[in-house]
């Protein structure tokens, strides 16, 4: 009996290496979220637990369909979705067996109506399919896990069969870019339509717009239908239109990053009463340039003072941390705090500036004879350090341990010498002696 149920759980194992976990589907656990009838202000909502069991496969395979649904969960909740682009079946909605951190999902009742930006209103100047709209109609978001996957799905189910189809999908392999200054940046967006919809083939438009806080415009809107941007307001923005037709590549190129890029992007695209859309964000970080004056750093008399400043700039975020260190000739390590900082400046290209001085009290500080100087800074991914040496001279003469060594060294020459005059022996004894005193 139990040789048996091996045989048929190995059996099972192997059939689902072989035939579904090359196109494995999750089952997501989501939440329904609806406005709640009969509205109120502010618009209440209720959120129920839904369950999406996925399939690349057409509609009706239901894959999970033997599975008993969880106890927790209304029927009514239960989805068995067709995603024949296999975007839900991406590794980042995924999580490990028994794994806590679980990719996050979201569903919505959706209501399909003509777009309203004028980019997108050609695609229904002639009404196709009105019929077809008449369907239950689901938005979806997701989150896949590690912020590596964020997708948007409109799904059209026959009504009351809770079987939705996947007709239009958007996603970004990328919902956080971090990029340096100055270089071009990929803002990743894809879309995939249902070639066997009514609603495919009659035109797209693909619009990108930027928001940083709170303030939002456009950047620019394409238009299938002309084949053209209908709306550019983004200089150096640009759409791949080879990409855009032959894999639905809706990335946009910005050109050169500038500081002002930093903020968040929505690629929204549109087919007739349909929309969907992700956001994305950018985040353009330069490290720091550092430098220390003065320079080189002018010898120091014991119990004078002096200051040493550090300056950074043509950085960006603006927060930094700055401190000072001192490695004295012994290896001996001192952080010196941050020192005196200025505020930040800001400049024409908008990348900051902050200076920080340190005063150099050698009476009050420990720093021996001198050493390594460092204004260290800590941004965003980097650590940037600059150095200067230190010379304090006159310092209460040599150490002990040198003078000891200076001693055993001049000792051992005398040693040396000795006996060289002694092997070269008779000729000349007082000449090598005489060079010795000279010497010292
Ligand atoms: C779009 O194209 C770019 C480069 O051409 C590529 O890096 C990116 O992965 C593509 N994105 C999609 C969604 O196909
Ligand atoms: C646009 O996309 C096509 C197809 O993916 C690619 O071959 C081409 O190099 C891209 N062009 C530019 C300017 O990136």
């Amino acid at each position: 009996m139990a040789g048996i149920s091996t045989i048929y759980k190995l059996s099972v194992i192997c059939a689902c290496v072989l035939l579904v976990c090359g196109t494995r589907c999750p089952v997501l656990e989501c939440w329904f979220v609806q406005e709640k009838p009969g509205g109120g202000f502010p618009a209440a909502t209720i959120q129920e637990k839904a369950l999406m069991y996925i399939s690349s496969e057409p509609a009706g395979d239901g894959s999970g369909a033997g599975r008993s649904p969880p106890v927790d969960i209304d029927p009514a909740r239960i989805y068995h979705v067709s995603d024949q682009s296999a975007t839900l079946c991406s590794s980042p909605l995924q999580p490990a067996e028994g794994s806590v951190k679980k990719p996050q999902c979201e569903i919505n009742p959706f209501l399909p109506q003509p777009a309203l930006v004028q980019w997108a209103a050609p695609l229904t100047s002639s009404a196709r399919s009105p019929l077809y709209l008449q369907a239950d109609w689901f938005s979806a978001a997701l989150l896949g896990l590690d912020g590596q996957l964020v997708m948007s799905s409109v799904m059209r189910a026959p009504t009351a069969t809770n079987k939705p189809n996947v007709i239009l999908s958007v996603s970004s392999r990328t919902p956080t870019v971090r990029s340096r200054l100055g270089v071009p940046v990929l803002l990743d967006c894809g879309f995939w339509v249902d070639p066997s919809s009514p609603l495919s083939g009659s035109g797209f438009s693909v619009e990108w717009r930027y928001q940083f806080r709170g303030e939002g415009r456009l950047l620019l809107a394409y238009d299938s239908k002309s084949d053209r941007y209908a709306e550019t307001s983004e200089e150096g923005a640009e759409l791949n239109f080879t990409a855009l037709h032959q894999t639905g590549n809706a990335s946009l190129i910005l050109e050169e990053t500038k500081v002002r890029h930093s903020g968040t992007y929505i690629c929204t695209v549109y087919l007739p009463y349909l929309l969907a859309q992700v956001a994305l964000d950018l985040e353009v970080e330069e490290p720091p340039s550092l430098s220390l004056s003065p320079t080189p750093l002018p010898v120091v008399y014991p119990g004078q003072s002096r200051t040493v400043q550090c300056d950074a700039s043509g950085f960006t975020p603006l927060t930094l941390q700055l401190h000072w260190e001192f490695v004295g000739a012994d290896g001996k390590v001192q952080v010196l705090g941050e020192g005196r900082m200025s505020g930040h400046r800001q400049a024409s290209d908008g990348t900051f500036s902050q200076s920080s001085w340190l005063d150099l009290d050698t009476s009050r500080m420990d720093l021996g004879r001198g050493g390594e100087l460092s204004c260290v800074v800590v941004h965003s991914r980097w650590t940037r350090r600059v150095s200067t040496t230190l010379n304090i001279v006159g310092v209460g003469g040599p150490s002990i341990e040198d003078s000891m060594a200076m001693v055993a060294v001049a000792l051992g020459l005398y040693g040396i010498i000795k006996v060289v005059s002694w092997a070269f022996g008779s000729s000349g004894s007082s000449d090598p002696d005489s060079k010795d005193k000279k010497e010292k």
